[in-house]
């Protein structure tokens, strides 16, 4: 991990690139005053200087990471981190690999996303029930983020045993582990009951008879096919018992002289529509009964995952009435432990993405003024950048996200632009009131499958080669599944906390627990 260290900025501004770079980069001491409607957005010099800059807080050295190298948290805004980050590139001499694509993660926002889960399922009290969060670790397995939930208290939902290895790494206990994947390598169920690993789901006989063989003493959990029709990335075609299955697949585990103890389910990633916890957990209180009449007494249920920023107290509170209808805590649902798989909801705003535009063609920006090759050739500006689908944006092809680039350059990395106070994160853009005009932005590869927009529109009389677009909510099922194709190397994470000093203290005393 490549990072630079750096007095926490004081404040969001719009800047000019002077001079070529050095290691450090002292930004303005105090907030740049307002610009005039008249003049748009203001527009100041960065001094670059080789002197150390006064450090306000200290940067923290967490630890060394697998790599080796040291994991350095900041403070203050990740925009204004992702800023420094790239004023401290000189494109003109820097080594290979210096302006890589790079990622930001604020910390802060993971934490505030555990507070939300807290308010809304954490606590038990009145009608709410306590629904324990096991983070899906398959969504970001970013070592910090790992390390900061783990020393919150949350569990972890495993798909592998690498997964689990990760995990008991950090001086987790087995037991706040669910290996959540039903179909697993015999091996990998060896592993986990070698590690003490018992919790894992199932959803056909072979899995039983596998358990039976490699772990008899697993505390199984049957994953029930439920309705996916309203997620953006359905799971029922792969995964979930059909609700005819349930009743066969537990007269087989009692067979087996298995502990089957309670059952699962998984709405779909990106679930849209919170009324379907509600059918799911219907159908779960139904095996509950089946299995009660197994002879089973089922004390888990696990609501999975599907959790999304923008619905997430709407489907806290379906879930919620759903479990006091189905499972109450004074009658059928009493000694029922309930946990879930939330991945999504914890990151994907946590981290952005800062690319660089590594190259440029389109009639317009190459001159060429000629009807009969417009007519053929590419009609609108392609714009190419170090990170694509291949990498971080596996995200466009796996996990079906829509992409959103903002500028954060212009002139070829002179002009900044700064952060958006609101939702609409090109406002700066409209006050400087450019010019816009169709564009595509493609990944680095030489894979044409490799477009990461077919078509946006970017001021691309000023968006130019060596200049930056950054792209927010990029935390969710991307780094992940990063490949390194071609011999891009995926994008590493730059760490901040942005938040009042009393949080950033606790952030950094989770993170050194
Ligand atoms: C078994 C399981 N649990 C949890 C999750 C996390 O889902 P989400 O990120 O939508 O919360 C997934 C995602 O694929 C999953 O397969």
């Amino acid at each position: 991990m490549s990072v630079v260290e750096l007095a926490p900025a004081p404040a969001p501004f719009v800047g000019r690139f002077d001079a070529p770079s050095s290691l450090y980069v002292d930004l303005p001491p105090t907030a740049p005053p307002s610009p005039s409607p008249r003049d748009g957005p203001m527009i100041l010099p960065i001094v670059r200087t080789t002197s150390e800059p006064a450090r306000r807080r200290p940067t923290v050295v967490v630890e060394d990471d697998a790599a080796g190298e040291p994991m350095v948290v900041h403070a203050g805004p990740g925009h204004e981190l992702m800023v420094r980050t790239i004023a401290a590139v000189d494109q003109d001499e820097c080594e290979a690999h210096g302006e890589n694509a790079f990622f930001v993660c604020d910390l802060a926002e993971v934490y505030r996303q555990n507070e939300r889960w807290e308010r809304a399922l954490g606590r038990p009290g009145g009608h709410g029930r306590r629904v324990e969060a096991f983070f899906a670790v398959k969504c970001n397995p970013d070592p910090l983020v790992l390390r900061m939930l783990a020393a919150l208290g949350l569990g972890f939902d495993c798909a592998s045993q690498a997964e689990i290895s990760t995990v008991l790494a950090l001086g987790v206990a087995p037991s706040r582990i669910i290996y959540a994947n039903p179909c697993k390598a015999a091996s990998f169920i060896r592993h986990a009951a070698a590690s003490g690993v018992d919790m894992m789901t199932f959803d056909n006989a072979d899995e039983l008879a596998k358990c039976r063989k490699h772990h008899p003493r697993a505390k199984l959990v049957l994953r029930l096919l439920t309705d996916d029709s309203g997620s953006v990335c359905r799971l029922g075609a792969k995964f979930g018992a059909h609700p005819s299955m349930v009743r066969p697949l537990l007269v087989r585990a009692r067979e087996l002289g298995l502990d089957v103890v309670g059952v699962s389910f998984h709405v779909g990633s990106g679930c849209t529509n919170p009324e379907l916890f509600a059918d799911a957990l219907e159908r779960a209180r139904r095996a509950f009964d089946i299995g009660a009449e197994l002879g089973y007494r089922f004390d888990l249920l696990d609501v999975g995952g599907g959790f999304q920023g923008e619905t997430f107290e709407t489907m806290a509170g379906v879930i919620q009435l759903a479990l006091e209808r189905y499972f109450p805590v004074d009658g059928a649902g009493a000694g029922v432990r309930v946990i879930a798989e939330p991945g999504r909801f914890y990151v994907t705003e946590a981290f952005e993405l800062a690319t660089n535009i590594i190259a440029r063609r389109g009639l317009a920006v190459d001159g060429i003024d000629d009807a009969d090759v417009a007519a053929e050739d590419k009609p609108i500006t392609m714009y190419y950048i170090n990170d694509g689908v291949y990498g971080a944006f596996n995200c466009t092809m796996f996990d079906h996200q829509v992409v959103r680039p903002v500028v954060l350059t212009l002139d070829g990395g002179d002009v900044i632009l700064p952060a958006s106070s609101t939702s609409d994160e090109n406002a700066a853009l409209r006050e400087l009131a450019l010019e816009m005009s169709p564009c595509s932005i493609w990944g680095p590869t030489c894979d044409s499958i490799d477009c990461v927009v077919a078509r946006t529109d970017m001021p691309t009389g000023r968006l130019e080669v060596g200049d930056w677009i950054r792209w927010p909510q990029m935390g969710a099922y991307t780094i992940c599944a990063a490949s390194q194709f071609n011999g891009f190397r995926r994008s590493l994470v730059h760490y901040t906390i942005h938040a009042p000093a009393a949080v950033e203290e606790r952030i950094r005393a989770l993170l050194a627990a």
